[in-house]
């Protein structure tokens, strides 16, 4: 069964090894996922805020998602990083990380949230969750609250 829950600093390592799987080692982004939980490391334009989710199951980190405040590109919010462990990946379990972002985005009262696709892949996952094309490269939500179901 799969859970989703607050990512704390014990939980840096697996997130290192999804991100790894897309590009860079552990070594690589250990420092510099610890370093954004913990403020120390901030994208352009970031605010103080920010939020990591973990996707588990049975206490297996198979997903997270990590997005903050901002002001960058006019937007309110950036989610920052997905990654889904290739083995479950198109069973929704991205579409339940980003609500539940979208949820503490809302409840920081951000709904004009940007995202950097980075590959065609995100992009099509980003379009069909209801994001526009911002400019060449980014990605918005008008309003995030579009995408959180009752
Ligand atoms: C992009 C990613 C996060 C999507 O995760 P996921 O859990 O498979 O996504 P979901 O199952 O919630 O997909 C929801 C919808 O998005 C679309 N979608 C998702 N992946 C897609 C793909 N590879 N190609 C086309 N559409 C896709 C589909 O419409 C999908 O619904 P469907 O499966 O019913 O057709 C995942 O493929 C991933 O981790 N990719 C590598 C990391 C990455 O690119 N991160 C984003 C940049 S930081």
């Amino acid at each position: 069964m799969i859970d989703i829950r607050e990512a704390n600093v014990n939980d840096v390592t697996q997130i290192a090894r999804l991100r790894s799987l897309g590009w860079g080692d552990e070594a690589f982004w250990i420092p510099r996922v610890a370093n954004y939980m913990n403020g120390s490391q901030n994208p352009q334009m970031a605010k103080a805020e920010r939020m990591v989710y973990l996707a588990t199951d049975e206490e297996k980190v198979i997903g997270f998602i990590a997005g903050h405040l901002t002001s960058r590109l006019g937007c309110e919010g950036e989610l920052q990083w997905i990654d889904i462990d290739p083995a479950y990946r198109r069973k929704g379990i991205a579409s339940q990380l980003v609500e539940a972002l979208a949820r503490w985005f809302i409840s920081h009262h951000a709904c004009k949230i940007c995202v950097d696709p980075g590959n065609d892949q995100a992009r099509r996952f980003y379009l069909a969750l209801g994001a526009q094309k911002l400019d060449d490269h980014w990605m918005f939500w008008k309003n995030i609250n579009t995408i959180i179901k009752q």
